[in-house]
């Protein structure tokens, strides 16, 4: 006799309901997507006892007659795809025809349904996968599905479902995402007869995210907007001050699909690039369309991952529209001392307006490979402005360097004459400008006025509405960070011989790995060159580490790079260098700056295309509105 068996239907769709029906959240998610698949536009969701007792969705869409009920309940039944074309083209969030028989067999489930042609609607009971009864029933168009006691034939599962709250908190959030996808559809979930969250229809979608990213100020959500050759992406996202310490406020959907996806949630990090320190989460609600075809939802049994069939295109869209966003959120929105609004001239971009300013005014992101060449060009436009601005505003006291950057030495000894000329003479006059707004917005810290320095730490400004308070090392290692991978592109920094070259020891691994990066440290002004067995040579440096402890530095590259478990892309390696060499030649905490030096400060950060982050993610700056301090001392009541 055949050892090989097929098994029973109960058996295998309890076997299936081990990856569908994992928790009460679950039974929600396949039950609410069932009616919205019917077009409903009400659903009522009562849970009892955090639905280990009871979960009952009732939806007000289109129903079933009594064949296709009894139907719904048999495993692989659907009317959701009839071909196999149908499955690289699926346009509801069901396909499989899997959810109801699944849940069926682990719960004590009911079903009363009626569709619009049928007199009278139908009730099934189902226990344990077994159906015990069919009747006849009244029953207004809709279908109202119960589940009691879920897990009552599978105590393993049972034993792993946890505190009642938590599992509310799984199925609130598994609404909170359909809520999203769906504003013109009205929720209501109920806990042991109780209201807990109620989305009324046909509001504003912004309405339902600023809800569900309860917490985070309205002001404070900010529209993302991007698409491109079929791919689309909206929503809103939190500004950088805003933040969670999980990924519990990100919420990516897929078509309307909530979904975990690492592509789509990396390119949301990448956007926030900078943004953020380690641990700090960002608050997003994406919607992503994609072409139907060109997205495969069948490639997990809960369908809460997708396969894009363009990955690096969609990631490159988000990332970017998400960057766009927060260039934007970040740019400091006050204004100088007694500035005055003059008469905007509409249509002109100020020269030397960055990339983001640029590309808007022109229109959006590039659409073809025609208008590549033009974003070279301004590219290119853009780093000889900012190099301009960068000589210009150099405190450099030796002369002939001209690089951009405040020398430790220039710090110690300043000398009015090497603040001069003012980088304003190097930036385009006014008169290029199409309004002195322009010349204002790109220069956003050298209008203000400094007030003096804080601790030695902390550069105080006064700006038209409030007080800035600037962190000098945040900002200055900003303001080199973006020094050297703007030269790095096509240039190489300008460095210093060493009088006397540093020998450093290093172990074998760390050795090996710094002299595959030495090309790339040429590149940032640092030449380091092998000098036998684990030992290197420092011949020159950039200006700005000049008088810095090099090991550390030099220890922290190689550690990162021979790290097996450190960054694996090279550009990550290298970017943590440049961020690690920034770090180490900014000035720090303590130091004592002279006005002039503090104002060169300000007018490098203005160069750079992120100011309002140190490349770890710190803020540069922090603004006291006067309102708020008016407010403190009780002058507004
Ligand atoms: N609330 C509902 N209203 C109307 N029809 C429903 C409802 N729930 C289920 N059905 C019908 O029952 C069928 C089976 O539902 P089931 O959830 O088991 O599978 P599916 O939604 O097709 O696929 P999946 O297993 O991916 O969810 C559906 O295709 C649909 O025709
Ligand atoms: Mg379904």
């Amino acid at each position: 006799m055949s050892k090989i068996r097929i098994l029973p239907d109960i058996l295998s769709n309890k076997i299936a309901a081990g990856e569908v029906v994992e928790r009460p959240a679950s039974v929600v998610k396949e039950l609410a997507e069932n009616a919205l698949d019917a077009g409903a536009t009400r659903l009522l969701i009562d849970v009892e006892q955090g639905g280990r007792s009871l979960i009952r969705v009732g939806d007000n869409g289109a129903g079933m007659s009594r064949d296709d009920a009894l139907l719904s309940i048999e495993r692989h039944a659907t009317s959701k795809i009839t071909s196999d074309q149908d499955l690289f083209n699926i346009r509801t969030l069901g396909f499989r025809g899997e959810a109801l028989p699944s849940i069926a067999a682990v719960s004590k489930l009911s079903l009363v349904t009626r569709d619009a042609v049928s007199d009278s609607g139908t009730e099934l009971t189902i226990e344990g996968g077994r159906l015990v009864n069919v009747a006849e029933t009244g029953a207004p168009v809709g279908t109202l599905v119960t589940v009691r006691q879920l897990f009552f034939n599978t105590p393993a599962r049972r034993k792993f479902l946890k505190s009642v709250a938590t599992e509310m908190a799984h199925i609130a959030d598994i609404l909170a995402s359909m809520a999203l996808a769906w504003p013109q559809v009205q929720f209501r979930l109920t806990h042991n007869e109780r209201v807990v969250k109620s989305w009324p229809a046909a509001i504003e979608p912004f309405e339902r995210a600023a809800d569900v990213l309860a917490g985070v100020p309205r002001g404070d959500l900010h529209p993302v907007e991007l698409s491109r050759e079929g791919i689309a992406v909206s929503g809103w996202i939190s500004s950088p001050r805003s933040f969670r310490k999980t990924a519990n406020g990100i919420f990516i959907l897929v078509n309307r699909r909530f979904v975990r996806d690492r592509v789509a949630q990396h390119a949301l990090f990448q956007g926030f690039s900078q943004r953020l320190v380690k641990g700090q989460f960002p608050l997003a609600v994406l919607f992503i369309s994609v072409p139907c075809d060109q997205v495969d939802v069948n490639v997990h049994p809960a369908k809460s991952e997708v396969r894009f069939a363009r990955p690096n295109d969609v990631h490159e869209l988000i990332r970017r529209a998400v960057a766009q966003t927060l260039y934007d959120v970040d740019q400091p929105a006050w204004k100088p001392v007694g500035f005055q609004e003059p008469a905007r001239e509409t249509g002109e971009v100020a020269e030397g307006a960055d990339e983001f300013g640029r590309r808007k005014a022109e229109g959006g992101i590039w659409k073809g490979e025609g208008e590549r060449g033009k974003a070279k060009e301004v590219e290119a436009g853009i780093r000889s402005w900012s190099q301009g601005v960068g000589e210009a505003s150099s405190l450099d006291l030796r002369g002939g360097t001209p690089l951009p950057q405040v020398h430790e030495k220039a710090i110690l000894q300043p000398s009015a004459s090497s603040l001069q000329p003012p980088a304003s003479s190097r930036l385009p006059q006014s008169s290029s400008l199409s309004s002195q707004t322009d010349l204002w917005e790109k220069r956003n810290f050298e209008g203000l006025r400094v007030i003096g320095q804080l601790h030695a730490t902390y550069i105080i400004c006064e700006a038209d509405d409030g007080l800035i308070l600037i962190d000098q090392h945040a900002a200055h290692e900003r303001v080199l960070y973006e020094q050297l991978a703007r030269r790095a592109e096509n240039l190489r920094v300008p460095s210093q011989a060493l009088l006397v070259p540093e020998t450093l020891e290093f172990g074998f691994r760390e050795a090996q790995a710094l002299e595959g990066l030495m090309p790339h440290l040429l590149e940032m002004g640092l030449d380091v060159e092998p000098f036998g067995g684990g030992t290197v040579v420092v011949k020159s440096i950039p200006g700005f580490l000049s008088g810095r402890e090099l090991r550390p530095l030099l220890t922290e590259m190689a550690e990162a790079a021979g790290n097996p478990a450190g960054p694996a892309d090279p550009q990550a390696v290298l970017d943590f260098c440049r961020q690690r060499a920034a770090c180490h030649g900014a000035i720090r905490a303590g130091q004592a700056l002279t006005p002039e030096q503090m104002q060169a400060l300000l007018r490098q950060l203005d160069a750079c295309a992120n100011l309002s982050h140190c490349p770890h993610g710190r803020p540069t700056w922090i603004k006291y509105e006067t309102g708020a301090i008016a407010k403190e001392f009780k002058r507004m009541l």
